[in-house]
């Protein structure tokens, strides 16, 4: 039985969870956050004390790597039954996650774990290679962007609103060269899936971005 898959694609900081999320939601589909896959395997090697030069070594942590993912209102992620949810977000994991991401043995043994995720009855997917990679027969792609100090403004936002301190100049230079790791890495690079329907929601709302992914499904 054909199980639908939507792709969404992107840099960070462009929508792509929100949006997804509420889409899954809307569709009831299951949701896919590759990033926090990512996100989550830079923690578990960072407990490992693995230095981000022992490929070798980084790619076992993949290979073990136990992650239990419950969908509520908010994503909660469990490394080997640990609650890591509020470690996912921070800036250094982020940044970690995308030197990682970068090693073609890693994302090898984190294909299949993704593609895993595609069930009955859809798959709403999110990352940066959803649409060229993981999922290149879904039937709806769509690359999500914004500019880099719109996507560094909601960023700063979102962690003012957690409390978190920020400096919004800081995470305009983090996100620049997190972009530039993520389009310049020679696998699986953010790049847009030729038939993927483009969207730059720098000045979209959410709500806007989402009725025209759902126009795109129907
Ligand atoms: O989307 P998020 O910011 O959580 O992703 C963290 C990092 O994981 C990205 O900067 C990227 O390097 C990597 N990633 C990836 N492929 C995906 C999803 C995330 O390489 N599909």
């Amino acid at each position: 039985m054909l199980i639908p898959v939507l792709t969404i694609d992107g840099p960070s900081g462009a929508g792509k969870g929100t949006v997804s999320r509420l889409i899954a939601k809307k569709l009831g589909w299951h949701y896919l956050d590759s990033g926090s896959i990512y996100r989550s395997l830079a923690i578990a090697v960072q407990k490992a004390s693995v230095g981000l030069e022992a490929v070798d070594e980084i790619v076992k942590v993949a290979q073990d790597l136990v992650l239990e993912f419950e969908c509520g209102d908010e994503l909660v992620v469990k490394l080997d039954g640990e609650d890591i949810t509020s470690q996912l977000g921070l800036e250094q994991t982020g940044g970690i996650a995308s030197q990682i991401a970068a090693l073609p043995a890693v994302r090898q043994v984190l294909l299949k774990k993704q593609q895993d995720f595609k069930q009955l009855p859809g798959l709403v997917a999110d990352g940066r290679d959803m649409g060229t990679v993981v999922f290149p027969d879904a039937e709806n792609k769509v690359f999500l962007t914004a500019s880099a100090e719109k996507r560094a403004q909601r960023r700063y936002k979102q962690l003012i609103e957690k409390e978190i301190d920020a400096n919004l100049v800081q995470i305009i230079y983090e996100i620049e060269a997190r972009d530039r790791r993520d389009m310049e890495r020679a696998t699986a690079p953010l790049a847009m899936a030729s038939d993927a329907l483009y969207i730059d929601s720098s000045d979209m709302t959410i709500d806007a971005v989402v009725e025209e992914v759902l126009n795109l499904i129907r």
